[in-house]
């Protein structure tokens, strides 16, 4: 930890310096997420730092959050490459594939998607919670501006470079295996990556929209918060839909299997999320329901002011 303190400290102090990027790391005494506001101090100590627990009742209606358009979303060759990173399983994505509306500025292109987890299905590992509750697995697909041409560094230098997009996923009620499909498919190549810095390619078969199945993207949670991990490059707009996508059981288990942070002989890789972050305004689509409920308050509280008045 001293080491790395240090090779941040002369880092920050002596810029013409190339230096190597510190190691970073969920679970290791001297790496885990507690020491990288110190090494990662450019950003990681900031104060938009994500995920965060979204209260529910808090979110603020805002009419700009509208539906999203995806592109290439149901393309079944999209998804090129899966690769362990050390940190997480990710899937690199074909050019083309977009997303613009949903509130944000323009267009961005979706470079990749990973995931976070826990400890199996009965131990939740999801990043952002709700109202106090973390889901077994968080999905992220990682998008940036499409005038950045796929360059994060340019993208992680503007406050609104990156959006990011948080699916919940939690298990699937009842006895059920291999299920959904798609997903079924896609662990199946976890076995390929069980060494950091294995990848192996995907084939042809399976859709982003399959693999979000069940998750109705009208209904999202949107603010404005950083990368969750390190350098926590404060340039991510946040959307956390609300629905949740449901897979057994079995799938989900697989993740805190098959893959090792470093070898064989190295820990399998678990609890992959950083934790929660001090709150930050959430807002969410104005819905019909809420409206009458802000409506009937408002008429209880004027006749309470009359009754005052009155008697
Ligand atoms: C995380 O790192 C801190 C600082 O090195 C250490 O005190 C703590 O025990 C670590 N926690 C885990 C779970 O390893
Ligand atoms: C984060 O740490 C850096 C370096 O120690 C410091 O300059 C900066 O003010 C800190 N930021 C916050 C929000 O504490
Ligand atoms: C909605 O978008 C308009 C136009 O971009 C902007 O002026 C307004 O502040 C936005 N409203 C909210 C609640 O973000
Ligand atoms: C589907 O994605 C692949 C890989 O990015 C691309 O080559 C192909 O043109 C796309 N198909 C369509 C119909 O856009
Ligand atoms: C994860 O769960 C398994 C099975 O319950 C257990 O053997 C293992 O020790 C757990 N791993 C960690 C890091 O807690
Ligand atoms: C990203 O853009 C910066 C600034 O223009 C440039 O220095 C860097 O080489 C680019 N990175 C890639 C991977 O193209
Ligand atoms: C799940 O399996 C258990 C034990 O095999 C059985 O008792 C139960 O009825 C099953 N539940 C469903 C929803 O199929
Ligand atoms: C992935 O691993 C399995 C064995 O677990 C093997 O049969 C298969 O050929 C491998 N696939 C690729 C693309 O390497
Ligand atoms: C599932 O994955 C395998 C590789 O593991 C691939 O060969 C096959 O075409 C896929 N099937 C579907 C239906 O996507
Ligand atoms: C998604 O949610 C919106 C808003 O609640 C609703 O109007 C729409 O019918 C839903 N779509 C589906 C496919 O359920
Ligand atoms: C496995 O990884 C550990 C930790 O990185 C390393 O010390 C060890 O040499 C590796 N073993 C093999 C067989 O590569
Ligand atoms: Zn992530």
């Amino acid at each position: 930890m001293k080491g790395l303190v240090l090779a941040a400290l002369v880092c920050a102090l002596v810029p013409s310096i190339r230096c190597v990027t510190p190691e970073w790391c969920y679970n290791g005494p001297e790496c885990n997420d507690t020491t990288w506001p110190v090494t990662f101090s450019a950003f990681c100590n900031g104060t938009r730092q994500s995920p965060i627990n979204i209260d529910s009742a808090s979110a603020k209606p805002n009419s700009n959050l509208t539906a999203f358009t995806f592109q290439n979303y149901d393309n079944r060759s999209a998804l090129q490459l899966i690769e362990n990173t050390h940190n997480t399983a990710r899937i690199n994505l074909g050019s083309g594939v977009k997303i613009s509306g949903g509130g944000l500025s323009g267009s961005y292109d979706s470079l990749q998607f990973h995931l976070h987890w826990g400890n199996g299905s009965s131990v939740p590992g999801s990043e952002h919670t709700v109202d106090g509750r973390r889901y077994a697995m968080e999905l992220h697909i990682v998008n940036t501006k499409s005038s950045y041409n796929g360059n994060t560094t340019l993208a992680a230098g503007d406050p609104t470079g990156i959006a990011a997009l948080g699916f919940f996923i939690e298990v699937m009620p009842g006895n059920a295996t291999g299920q959904p499909e798609a997903w079924r498919n896609l662990t199946s190549y976890l076995t390929n990556i069980t060494n950091s810095g294995d990848s192996v390619s995907v084939a042809p078969g399976i859709s982003l929209d399959d693999l979000l199945v069940g998750v109705n993207r009208t209904k999202y949670y949107r603010y404005l918060g950083s990368l969750t991990t390190p350098s926590c490059n404060e340039a991510v707009v946040w959307t956390v839909f609300k629905d949740s996508i449901k897979v057994s059981k079995d799938l989900i288990d697989l993740f805190s299997t098959t893959v090792h942070v470093a070898n064989s002989s190295s820990p399998l890789l678990t609890y992959t999320y950083r934790k929660l972050q001090p709150a930050q305004p959430v807002t969410t689509q104005p819905d019909s329901s809420s409206a009458i409920t802000t409506y009937s308050l408002v008429l209880m509280a004027l006749g309470l002011a009359l009754g005052r008045t009155l008697y």
